[in-house]
């Protein structure tokens, strides 16, 4: 049987013999798209060229895409779902239609050179049609044509048939092809029903383009974007139960059973869920992020901290880096990235593992203390089939105080219930909600007076590019025209963001100038320097102020060496050379007038 890097080069391999150009994988955060927190499909870094721009590398493309999804979440540990996954696609921009799209899908499946799959193994799926658009006959024709029986192919309506990535934009009527998993001989009649047949590519004939009324209008081009589940496929092809038993896990499983003193057959749920959370965090901090209590930050750490509540479960204790290091071995030819972030992998997975373990015992005492007296409550009362209800005031003071995210107190307080009395107890969500709220807009307030510069939360990398906007800010003025000023600033632990006028795009060169300049600055090793002073010693210091707001009569002025000096509420690194490598992603129009700068450290 062949590897599992083996067979992604035989995809990549038979499109290229095709005329695709293989292109790299994307990020698993989306650049510039703020309606998606993660990459949940190999199509979605393509969108703007599914509608329509074109693609540099011209209209036949191939890749293997890193995705993740959060929507399979409580399937984790079942043979076909992961949290993170890699997506083998080939794409037509605007080039060749269903016709090709479903001759090269069955020659690689099917032809003796490539997978050599018997044809009788298969079965096809295609759209049933609707008000507005027609029954894909075509498509169940050219199934046919190749030599396909008809009682394998069936038409269904679009929940099954018809993709799109989310509520607008691209999307079509989808053929998918179907493998047999059984070990007897598969029924001569296609019933999609029966799960013993298995989805492994979906061809999508992306002509439309669906806008926020609903409506869908045809697009300019007609494309093709398929997309096959690496993982659930080669599980498939090695006659596995799952990727876990191929060797794009196995060796991880295995480290799991000597750091657990444990055996796979015996704890198969628990050991999946920790390999397959931390194969996701490993990948999710090798694209930069880094868990928080927020969006994209927030999940990696909920997927950090199920793991670790599962590693504990199985006497497993601080080693969770162990398990990266290992991913980042397998992976590191295809995804470089793991290898040049290794530092930063294992540091940040150990760290909050170090965090979570200081409170998990307390966490799991406080929460097993309420949920008892919920248990007797119930009991001396009497109150029969009535819900079991633990109180969203004390869910937020176990995420508050000791690090459990809501849905891991709600994966507990299930178990807990249903052991005890074989009914699951549910947090009262609403009442954890408005907790939530009232405490966002309270550490809001705090830390509106706290960080005038409009950072997110104090992280390590927030405040490092706190300093760097600093640098930017004065390098612009140096570089692009002394008459700027900043408008505005927003920093997350992700990326800064900062707003200033300009009544012209920046050149390209100007961009790679300021860049350099400001890379030139960290690397002068330059102290950060904090001084409390009346605002009107400030203001003919010529300290940097933002324009339009009120300060107090005491300011704090930070300097970062003597190159740059702004009023400022903080924090700041102590020197510039804990930054690392400054980076503009992207200069464009804000507003009349307002150029806006994205950048990050890297
Ligand atoms: N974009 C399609 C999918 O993810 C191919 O299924």
């Amino acid at each position: 049987m062949i590897t599992g890097k083996e067979f992604r080069q035989k995809y990549i391999d038979f499109f290229k013999s095709k005329g695709h150009i293989e292109i790299p994988s994307a990020s698993l955060i989306p650049n510039n798209d703020p309606t998606v927190l993660f990459n949940t499909a190999g199509m979605q870094p393509l969108v703007p060229y599914l509608l329509g721009q074109t693609h540099p590398l011209g209209v036949r493309l191939v890749n293997c895409q890193k995705c993740l999804r959060t929507v399979d979440f409580d399937n984790i540990g079942d043979n076909t779902h992961h949290t993170f996954f890699q997506m083998l696609g080939n794409w037509s921009l605007g080039d060749y239609f269903k016709k090709e799209s479903i001759a090269f899908s069955f020659e690689f499946l099917t032809s003796p050179k490539w997978l050599g799959i018997a044809k009788e193994k298969l079965a096809f799926t295609v759209y049933q049609g609707d008000s507005k658009v027609p029954k894909d006959e075509e498509s169940a024709n050219l199934w046919l044509s190749l030599g396909v029986s008809k009682d394998r192919i069936a038409y269904l309506n679009a929940s099954n048939n018809f993709w799109s990535a989310g509520d607008v934009g691209p999307c079509g009527p989808d053929s998918e092809i179907f493998y047999w998993t059984g070990k007897e001989e598969a029924p001569k009649v296609f019933d999609p029903s029966n799960d013993k047949w298995v989805e492994i590519w979906n061809n999508v004939f992306m002509m439309y383009n669906r806008l926020s009324s609903g409506d869908v209008e045809p697009l300019p081009k007609k494309n093709v974007d398929t997309g096959m589940g690496f993982e659930r496929t080669f599980a498939i092809l090695s006659a596995k139960e799952s990727a876990y038993e191929t060797d794009l896990f196995s060796s991880v499983i295995s480290l799991i059973e000597k750091l657990s003193n444990k055996k796979y057959s015996n704890h198969k749920k628990e050991m999946r869920i920790i390999a397959d959370h931390i194969r996701a965090s490993t990948f999710l901090i090798g694209d930069g992020c880094i868990p928080s209590n927020t969006e994209r930050g927030y999940i990696l750490r909920r997927l950090i901290r199920r793991a670790i509540r599962f590693a504990n479960q199985l006497g497993i204790i601080n080693n969770l880096s162990e398990l990266a290091e290992e991913y980042i071995e397998l992976y590191k030819d295809n995804y470089p990235e793991l290898l040049q972030n290794k530092k930063t992998i294992i540091e940040e997975l150990d760290k909050e593992e170090i965090k979570f373990r200081n409170t998990l015992t307390q966490g799991l005492r406080y929460l097993e203390h309420n949920a008892q007296i919920i248990l007797e409550t119930q009991k001396k009362l009497n109150f029969g089939d009535s819900e079991l209800v633990f109180s969203g005031q004390f869910a937020f003071l176990l995420f508050q105080s000791y690090g459990f995210p809501v849905e891991l107190s709600q994966e507990y307080l299930n178990e807990y219930g249903l052991k005890l009395i074989g009914k699951p107890i549910k947090i009262n969500m609403k009442e954890y909600a408005e907790e939530f709220k009232k405490h966002q807009s309270v550490s809001k307030q705090g830390s509106e007076q706290k960080f005038k510069g409009g950072l997110s939360d104090n992280s390590e990398m927030t405040i490092k590019l706190h300093t760097a906007t600093h640098i930017l800010n004065e390098v612009l003025r140096k570089l692009v025209s002394d008459q700027i000023k900043q408008k505005g600033s927003n920093i997350t632990a992700e990326r800064l963001r900062f707003d200033f006028n300009l009544s012209r795009p920046m050149a390209q060169s100007e961009i790679k100038g300021v860049e350099e300049e400001v890379n030139k600055i960290i690397k002068q090793s330059l102290p950060i320097k904090k001084e409390e002073m009346s605002l009107d010693l400030a203001m003919k210091s010529e300290a940097q102020s933002e324009f339009g707001l009120k300060y107090p009569d005491k300011v704090t002025v930070y300097s970062i060496g003597n190159f740059s000096k702004e009023i400022c509420m903080g924090p700041h690194v102590t020197n510039t050379k804990e930054l690392g490598h400054f980076k503009i992603l992207k200069e464009e129009s804000c507003a009349a007038g307002i150029r806006r700068i994205k950048a990050i450290l890297e």
